[in-house]
């Protein structure tokens, strides 16, 4: 896969999770929906304009209409088509559960570690069924640099909002297959195991990304308290939705004030430094 550096590539891209369809305050320039080798993204992807006139492109990852579950998601199309863009910073936005009482629904989390609970159905790799053997690194499966940088933008976006949503960094989260949600020994065996939050999505996007060479980052948007609290119901869909409007409306309010100085931030800092060339030394040498 090619990308585009010059100053016109869409730099910046934002994948919306469950109730984040749109964002606001951008002009509309255009929809494409290219066909990578892996098939087609979720949705059609909206290439739109900040008031500076700095592009960024937006894709829902469940698809427009909600249709793709998490494990149907076609992930690898998904981050194909962004990187075709010239998408070189991604932030996803995801709904989660919370695995820890001082992490209650409405909180917005930055999550640095990430421990995979899928179950091998979904294509996790752009190097399955290829000859080219490679071993991305993951060990820092977001990147370092862009969740520090977004760590002050993100906290002053929801200061000013007003509303009074908190921010936590440095939490863990677990990528569970579903659709069903856990079962409560489930749901404490990952607080055992040092998980702060808990979803469906982040992978195998996160790590299609590392091998895109793109720099990841989840904004994770707390719904609920899954299924380990004593003497309370478990999560249900219904709860998940009680919160996802809220914190869409919030979501919307953070990008549109955070995606212009992430461009700069992007264009002329070191975000970038850390994912790009990061897979040559990943390929396998062959004998
Ligand atoms: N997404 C939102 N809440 C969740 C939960 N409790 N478990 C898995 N995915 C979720």
């Amino acid at each position: 896969m090619s990308s585009n550096t010059d100053e016109d590539a869409v730099l910046v891209g934002v994948i919306g999770g469950s109730g984040l369809y749109h964002l606001d305050n951008l002009t509309f320039v255009r929809s494409v929906n290219p066909e990578t080798p892996w098939g087609f993204p979720s949705s059609p992807i909206t290439i739109a304009a900040l008031p500076s006139g700095t592009q960024v492109a937006f894709l829902a990852r469940h698809g427009q209409g909600h249709t793709f579950s998490p494990s149907a998601v076609p992930a690898r199309a998904n981050i194909a088509a962004l990187k075709l863009l010239g998408v070189r910073v991604l932030l996803g936005f995801s709904a989660v559960g919370s695995l820890r009482e001082d992490i209650p629904p409405g909180t917005f989390a930055l999550p640095t570690q990430i421990i995979d609970r899928t179950k091998g159905v979904r294509p996790a790799s752009f190097f399955e069924d290829t000859t080219v053997v490679a071993h991305a690194a993951f060990g820092d499966p977001f990147s370092r640099r862009l969740v520090r940088w977004l760590e002050g933008p993100i906290t002053q976006a929801l200061a000013e909002e007003g509303r009074g949503v908190k921010l936590v960094t440095e939490k863990c989260i677990v990528c569970m297959e579903g659709p069903q949600f856990s079962t409560r020994a489930e749901s404490h065996m990952y607080r055992q195991w040092g998980g702060d939050l808990i979803n469906m999505s982040v992978l195998p996007e996160a790590k299609l990304a590392r091998e895109a060479e793109i720099s990841y980052a989840l904004i994770a948007t707390v719904t609920d308290y899954d299924s380990w609290r004593p003497n309370t119901d478990a999560v249900t869909a219904a709860e998940v939705f009680k919160t996802l409007r809220a914190n869409a409306e919030t979501s919307r309010h953070v990008a549109g004030t955070i995606l212009q100085e992430l461009y700069a931030a992007a264009l002329h800092g070191d975000i970038l430094s850390e994912e790009a060339g990061s897979m040559q030394s990943s390929i396998m040498p062959r004998s």
